[in-house]
């Protein structure tokens, strides 16, 4: 089976100042590629892609119906639901030997969500992550740290992949051993490191464990990504590491990370790489397509994607769309204040643990080590803010912090919580991915 999709190649060459054809190019170019890619893809899946063509037809539409990319919005959504349904080669949309990769979800909540790359979908994405890493400030020639986990986990191969294209020494350490990344961030001197927001924290701690400042270090950019993070986490690390720190977004249901980045000249949110991947922000609960600007849920459709073209998949993850800038035909969005599985509900207020994140970082005698405990009293949900004490801070004062802490998330959020300020170093550290909540609600 010959797999195409129109005329346009899957990739860009980088042209002599390093850019992407593909982000040179006008708005209307650029829709004219999206329409011509998204009828590619409504085909390729209800031709190839049981799933679709039920779904398809249940909705009373056809591929051929799409004639504008406002067309889009008649077509079904596509949920995590669906993938497990389909679980776990159901939504290939090519024979599995034409699958070169798979890559599943840690599935902490009944079966993994899995996913499968032609060679081509490779291509594209080391392309979109060559591509993410440059905007970041990363150049051929840079040695890149990457301290995403490799595996089944989109991260470190995604990252991996991408500087490897772009032209720089990859050192692909994986998370964990922390103490060994400090030394082979010092022996090999590079200049980018890629993990987790939370796991920076956890290294820069290290540094200091080891009498080191991590300003002396090599680094000059980090790329921060698969976990919420704030610009109070932004202004933390950027001090305490002296480098740029810049947003990094992506799911592996759309291909993994790179679906999105930080151009690090504005860091101004993340612009979307919209040649591979059409963004379009819903209502969470009626499914309505909102304006540019409004918050809502993310949905993505893939344009180019062989194995696993994805309809409208429902990311859950919360932002807003806005005008390009440093790359001005794509849109950017606005980094994703929490998914609405991560919502808490205290006494009928919604809470997200960015919200938390952004007192704790700002106040003074704490670290920026926290998570937050749920647990049921009396048929109610109780939130305990558990956060470090920093380093170094007078003990007396512990309560004292705790309280206004507490009154600031009253005034701010408008929720009361407990706030426990427990001993520096007490609390799990992250090597990836942060749980940051910890629910103990049993049922009553
Ligand atoms: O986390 C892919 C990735 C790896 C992105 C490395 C960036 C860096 P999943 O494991 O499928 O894929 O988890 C995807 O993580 O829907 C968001 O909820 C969250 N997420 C990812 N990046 C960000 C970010 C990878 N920059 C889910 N800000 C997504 C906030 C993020 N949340």
């Amino acid at each position: 089976m010959t797999i195409t999709h129109g005329a346009v190649p899957a990739g860009g060459q980088p042209d002599p100042d390093g850019l992407d054809t593909a982000e040179r190019l006008t708005p209307e170019q650029l829709r004219e590629l999206q329409l011509e890619r998204l009828r590619w893809t409504l085909r390729h899946a209800y031709q190839n892609v049981p799933h679709y063509r039920r779904a398809f037809d249940a909705a009373g539409v056809h591929p051929s119906d799409c004639t504008s990319l406002d067309d889009l919005a008649s077509f079904p959504f596509t949920t995590k639901d669906d993938l497990r349904e389909n679980y776990p080669f159901g939504m290939f949309a090519v024979p599995r030997e034409q699958v070169n990769r798979i890559h599943a979800s840690s599935g902490t909540t009944g079966r993994p969500t899995v996913v499968g790359y032609t060679a081509g979908d490779l291509d594209t994405w080391a392309t979109v992550m060559a591509r993410s890493i440059r905007a970041a400030g990363g150049r051929a020639g840079d040695i890149v740290h990457v301290a995403y986990g490799y595996g089944l986990f989109t991260g470190g191969l995604g990252a991996h992949y991408g500087a490897e294209k772009l032209g720089c020494t990859v050192v692909p350490v994986s998370g964990g051993m922390t103490a060994r990344q400090v030394q082979l961030i010092n022996d090999f001197q590079p200049s980018i490191i890629m993990l987790t927001p939370t796991y920076m924290l956890t290294l820069l701690d290290e540094f200091e464990r080891q009498g080191l400042d991590p300003k002396e270090s090599s680094l000059r950019v980090g790329i921060f990504g698969a976990e919420p993070w704030t610009p109070a986490m932004r202004t933390e690390i950027e001090e305490r590491a002296g480098i740029d720190a810049v947003d990094i977004y992506g799911l592996s249901e759309v291909i993994g990370p790179g679906v999105s980045q930080e151009c690090v000249e504005t860091k101004d949110g993340l612009h979307v790489w919209e040649d591979h991947f059409y963004p379009e922000i819903v209502d969470p609960l009626g499914g309505d397509v909102r304006a540019d600007g409004e918050t809502g849920e993310l949905v993505f459709t893939s344009l180019t994607k062989q194995a696993m073209p994805v309809i409208r998949y429902r990311t859950r993850d919360l932002t807003r769309l806005l005008p390009g800038t440093a790359r001005p035909a794509f849109r950017r969005m606005a980094k994703v204040t929490g998914r609405s599985d991560d919502m808490i509900i205290v006494r009928g207020v919604n809470l997200f643990p960015t919200q938390i994140e952004e007192i704790v970082l700002r106040m003074p005698g704490l670290s920026p080590h926290f998570q937050l405990v749920l647990t049921r009293q009396n048929r109610m949900d109780h939130l305990t803010v558990q956060v470090e004490a920093a380093p170094g801070a007078a003990t007396e004062t512990r309560k004292n912090t705790a309280a206004q802490v507490r009154h600031v998330v009253k005034d701010r959020i408008g929720v009361t919580v407990d706030v426990d300020v427990v001993d520096p170093e007490s609390l799990e550290r992250s090597v990836g991915k942060l749980r940051r909540i910890k629910d103990l609600r049993t049922e009553d």
